[in-house]
């Protein structure tokens, strides 16, 4: 097997024809490719074409200078290692070439080649390590972007697994009480119009549409006799369902599921008023969720609108006259009129869900 690694590439440019071939010739027997330009333009050509390891360059040559050849290269100077040999060895000149991005700079004549031989090992090591760096750097950043990928990729499936359970728990609440089938549709729908109204974040945006699916959720908890009771509840059987807010609360905090979003507090705050007189915990006013306020609001409107066991429906049009009534003492205000102006010009209907 040929372990030979392949030889690094040296361009020389130099106008002095016997400084170049010694150069060149020292540097051949300590195993380099050499290529010669005898001034910056064919020094330009051939690094264009050749594109080599590593330049020696003189900068006093006729036609373009090595500071014009620097110039006109400047962008790969950063990792083409570039070793400036000049016999002006002027503080100026130096300072010049380093400016421009010049590796190392020796001055004219060289005694003894071995200094720029070593002059060039050094540069190729230092090169070899930035081009290894760069790639290391390179390949950690596809590494980032595909692990955040494949965790993006996880977290939207198990967003659709968590948006699977919540419907199957919203058909098995709807199951129990059919009396209230289509309720929790359409107060979702009537929640998430309501909230883009009033240009709720994409995120709070999702957690209401959940949350809303299964505000009745802990209506489980309540005897379906009661639920589906025809006539007018007592005052016991009322005090029981009212208990179905702090029931779905607990259900949802039992469960081992995490929600990446408020659902259990939405869920929870349903039936509170910003005056503090709603249930369980009479909480008021910025204490609750504007997605609580915004279900409070469509729950009560979708309910007053339809059929209800012990009552006929009572229509749209009664439903917006109760939160304009109570518009700021039991329902916020600005959902009240975000929920107003989607139905004003029939923008929005209840009947159509
Ligand atoms: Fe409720």
């Amino acid at each position: 097997m040929n372990t030979t690694l392949p030889k690094a590439t040296i361009l020389i440019v130099e106008d002095d024809p016997l400084v170049r071939q010694s150069m060149a010739v020292f540097l051949e027997n300590s195993s380099f490719h050499i290529l010669q330009a005898k001034n910056g333009n064919e020094g330009l050509a051939l690094f264009t074409e050749k594109n080599p390891d590593l330049i020696i360059l003189d900068l006093q040559m006729p036609g373009m200078s090595g500071l014009e050849l620097m110039a006109a290269i400047k962008d790969d100077l950063p990792v083409i290692p570039t070793i400036v040999v000049s016999g002006t060895g002027s503080r100026d000149d130096v300072i010049a070439t380093l400016k421009l991005g010049a590796w190392d700079y020796l001055t004219k004549p060289i005694e003894d080649l071995t200094v720029l031989e070593h002059a060039v090992t050094q540069a190729l090591a230092k090169a070899s390590l930035i081009t290894e760096n760069k790639r290391y750097q390179i390949h950690l950043e596809e590494e980032v972007s595909q692990r955040t990928a494949e965790l993006q990729r996880r977290e939207q499936e198990l967003k659709v697994t968590l948006i699977s359970i919540v419907d199957v728990v919203a058909s098995m609440v709807e199951k129990r009480d059919p009396y209230t089938a289509g309720h929790e549709r359409r107060v979702t729908s009537l929640s998430l119009a309501i909230a883009r109204q009033l240009e709720l974040d994409e995120v709070r945006y999702e957690g209401l549409g959940l949350a809303a699916t299964i505000h009745d959720l802990g209506k489980v908890a309540i005897p379906s006799e009661i639920l589906s009771k025809p006539g007018k509840l007592t005052s016991i059987e009322y005090q029981l369902i009212q208990t179905h807010a702090q029931a779905g609360y607990d259900i949802l905090t039992k469960g081992t599921a995490e929600f990446p979003w408020p659902i259990k507090t939405i869920v929870h705050q349903h039936h509170e008023r910003i005056n503090g007189s709603g249930y369980p915990l009479a909480l008021s006013g910025r204490d609750l969720l504007i997605e609580s306020r915004i279900l409070a609001v469509a729950d009560v409107v979708e309910a007053m609108a339809s059929h209800r066991p012990y009552r006929a429906a009572l229509g749209v049009e009664v439903a917006l006259t109760e939160i304009i009534k109570h518009q700021g003492t039991l329902y916020d205000p600005e959902v009240v009129t975000a929920c107003l102006a989607l139905f004003a010009n029939k923008h929005f209907s209840l009947e159509s869900l």
